[in-house]
């Protein structure tokens, strides 16, 4: 049975890390997958974090089961930072934890799924597990364009994307700095999305990976808020990988807003009934470090001060590259600086990709994604340098 398999490339994300480690060059640099590091090159964890852990370590007094919904206090603690302080819509929201920000898509698509969705159109290009998770699940993704060649979001795709969307059709948006792109809707934008959402009724999902880390905690979930305060129903994906960096803790949430409060029950109770299906109950220890830092005023500010400084190294980097716009022409790096988070795209062949990583030791994704948190102080002359060397006529 089992040598009817055939055999499967490894993800070619994480295989980048992988060939990273084993390059033994002193000057290397990696811009492939998407962790912050500091200025040092590190990706420590956040000082907040390590205060929760240890109040864990002496407080908690069992690691007995919860349920499919992993720990409600953390869900609870995260609703005012996604949905606003004074949100009006807390009885038609409910919310459960989730293995990452991957085990919330993989819920909303298959919620959406089982509901009776059976395409869901993407704005390419995006996060490549988003294609790989709807394929699994069984939904088609109908792709549209996410980005016109000037840096900006393609507006009107993605407003055709959902006024021809059919009845059966969801459309899933990042809430903000795009991955790969780093390139998000404004706000007047994402007021225009929402009208054609709420016009069609097709069912947004909106996946919320990096807040915090592209103009301010509140400033990057104004899109997503202009959605909800708008749509009759829609599902969100939230992450904690990145802005409490809890990478490989798992740390997720997943979010369903019905459209009347009565309705709320019976949703979650589908969304409990996949999560026990699929992996019983989520990780415990990295979504209860949340929530006792997000239970504490002192720690809280800690968390938000770490997240300033991350932010604001992203932008200097940001600001630095796109300064070298004329040093390394038609690579568009001035827009950089209008872009947000992580990552931004370079047009580069794969031929001047490979020998970025051959000849500069400089490791990015295959597709031309960068992760500009992997640049710094030290290492960003060297990295415009390498540009010029492999774009050169
Ligand atoms: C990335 O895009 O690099 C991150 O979201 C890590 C991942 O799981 O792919």
């Amino acid at each position: 049975m089992l040598d009817t398999l055939d055999a499967q490339p490894p993800d070619a994300l994480l295989a980048l890390i992988k060939m990273y480690a084993a390059d033994e060059r002193a000057d290397k640099i990696d811009l492939g997958v998407g962790v912050y590091r500091t200025n040092e090159g590190a990706t420590p964890v956040f000082r907040a974090i390590k205060q929760a852990e240890q109040r864990l370590i002496d407080e908690q007094d069992s690691k007995s089961y919860l349920g499919p919904e992993g720990d409600t206090g953390f869900v609870e603690v995260l609703r005012p930072y996604i949905f606003g302080k004074d949100c009006q819509l807390t009885d038609r929201i409910g919310g459960m934890q989730t293995p990452g920000g991957t085990g919330a898509v993989r819920l909303a698509v298959a919620l959406a799924a089982k509901a009776g969705v059976t395409r869901i159109h993407l704005g390419m290009p995006s996060w490549p597990n988003h294609a790989q998770i709807l394929d699994d699940v069984g939904v088609e993704t109908v792709p549209f364009r996410h980005a016109t060649p000037d840096g900006t979001a393609d507006l009107d795709a993605v407003l055709g994307a959902i006024r021809n969307a059919g009845p059966k059709d969801a459309v899933l948006l990042h809430g903000c700095c795009h991955n790969p792109t780093g390139i998000d809707y404004t706000d007047a934008e994402w007021g225009e999305i929402a009208k054609a959402f709420a016009e069609t009724g097709v069912l947004p999902i909106l996946d919320i990976a990096y807040q915090g880390l592209g103009h301010g905690m509140e400033e990057d979930v104004t899109g997503v808020r202009i959605v909800l305060d708008t749509v009759p129903e829609a599902l969100v994906a939230y992450s904690c990988d990145k802005n409490f960096g809890l990478y490989r803790d798992r740390v997720g949430a997943f979010y369903m807003m019905a459209k009347e409060p009565a309705q709320l029950a019976a949703i979650v109770s589908n969304a409990n009934a996949l999560a026990r299906a699929n992996w019983s109950m989520p990780p415990d220890h990295g979504g209860a470090a949340v929530r006792v830092a997000l239970s504490d005023a002192g720690m809280t500010q800690v968390w938000l001060d770490e997240l300033d400084e991350m932010r604001a190294r992203m932008r200097r980097v940001r600001d630095r590259l796109a300064a070298a716009d004329n040093e390394v022409p038609g690579l568009g790096l001035a827009a950089l600086a209008q872009q947000n988070g992580l990552f931004a795209m370079l047009p580069l062949s794969k031929e001047q990709i490979t020998s970025l990583r051959e000849d500069h030791a400089i490791y990015m994704a295959g597709s031309g994604r960068i992760n500009v948190a992997g640049l710094h102080a030290g290492n960003t002359d060297k990295f415009i340098a390498a540009l010029a060397d492999v774009t050169k006529g």
